[in-house]
């Protein structure tokens, strides 16, 4: 199959809804990675996606809408819903919401609850009101890579697999939705994003965080969100994760890469200094900047088969927590404390 990448304008948004209602699959760019996106009401299109990715059956999929009042087709809403979707939608906040019967069992992989999101990227809305049909997405990537974060990252991993591409640019915020249970007691985050546990918290008085979003599953333990089962985020790289005092843990770094020739450095903007003489990428001046560089440099270290990374952790609140959950997931949580 040919797989055309078109910029995102008026004529390839027509072109991708009429792919979309005869079934097959587009990838579209939302603000916080590119989706590969199917008709949710048809199981076949959504048999398609878990094919295309090469995902896991149990690991269920977002589905997509444009405006708020769509919601209740599809789910039970509530009023704890209504406030944070309010305070967060369009944005990059998935809502875990009883589902109704009209959304296949496929697309929740048979669970009785739905996640949905209502994205702020303009692209992506006109794109998903175009369809006029709810869209099951998952990420635009091959199972087991990083997200993607422009229409090229998704090329390099679906050509072939899909008629259509729409291009709109690198993603804004760079790390996928923040997934929020609010079928529980207390509203609990199954995978950190933009849209913070403190901002949250502000909205609806409290806001647990999932223990598995920073630890590997125990063994026999089970998890709310079955993504978290799944190994994501692979580099082909080894990497590590340092905390500690700023000079400790570079420090700390130095000395490793001092014995391993070829290892790669993955710093703050500020800290670069400290690094002069090795190789170091820049994750930028602040957590916003890391989160969107993050996926970028892990696919560039695997082109360039990079075998070993060592990277400074960041403070794991606000969006650090969603950098530092991506991180901690490709470095396998080897994460050292750098002494002083
Ligand atoms: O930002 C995003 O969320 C992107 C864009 C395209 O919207 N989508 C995305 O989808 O990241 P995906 O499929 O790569 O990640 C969805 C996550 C998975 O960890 C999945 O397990 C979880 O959401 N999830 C989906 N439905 C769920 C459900 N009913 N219960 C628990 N977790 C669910
Ligand atoms: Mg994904």
């Amino acid at each position: 199959m040919e797989t055309k990448l078109l910029p995102l304008d008026v004529d390839s948004l027509s072109q991708g809804a009429a792919l979309i209602r005869r079934g097959e699959l587009v990838a579209f760019p939302t603000e916080t990675v590119y989706g590969l996106g199917g008709n949710a009401l048809d199981e076949a299109a959504v048999a398609r996606i878990f094919a295309v990715k090469g995902r896991p059956a149990d690991n269920p999929l977002i589905v997509h809408i444009w405006e708020h009042k769509q919601a209740e087709q599809y789910c039970h809403w509530s009023e704890q819903a209504q406030q944070l979707a309010d305070a967060f939608w369009p944005g990059p906040l998935t809502l875990l919401l009883p589902r109704k019967p009209i959304i296949p069992l496929i697309v929740t992989a048979g669970l009785d609850t739905l996640a949905l999101r209502l994205p702020s990227h303009e692209g992506a809305r006109r794109f998903l009101q175009a369809c006029s049909l709810p869209i099951a997405a998952p990420s635009a990537n091959a199972s087991g890579r990083p997200s993607p974060t422009t229409a090229q990252h998704v090329q390099t991993d679906l050509e072939g697999r899909i008629p259509l591409i729409l291009d709109g640019g690198p993603a804004q915020v760079g790390l996928e939705s923040t997934v929020l249970d609010i079928t529980c007691p207390h509203p609990m985050v199954l995978r950190p994003g933009a849209v913070t546990p403190e901002q949250v918290a502000m909205v609806v008085g409290s806001c647990d965080v999932a223990p598995s979003v920073m630890r590997p599953l125990q063994p026999g333990e089970t998890t709310l969100s079955p993504g978290m089962r799944h190994r994501h985020y692979a580099p082909k790289a080894q990497l590590s994760l340092v905390e500690g005092d700023r000079e400790a843990v570079a420090a700390y770094i130095c000395r490793m890469v001092d014995q391993q020739p070829g290892a790669r450095i993955l710093a703050m903007g500020v800290n670069v200094p400290l690094y002069a003489g090795r190789q170091v990428d820049d994750l930028g001046a602040d957590t916003h900047q890391a989160a969107q560089r993050l996926f970028y440099l892990l696919r560039q270290y695997d082109d360039e088969n990079v075998q070993r990374v060592w990277c400074e952790a960041l403070p794991p609140t606000g969006l650090g927590l969603a950098v530092m959950n991506r991180l901690a997931r490709a470095a396998q949580f080897d994460i050292r404390h750098a002494g002083v």
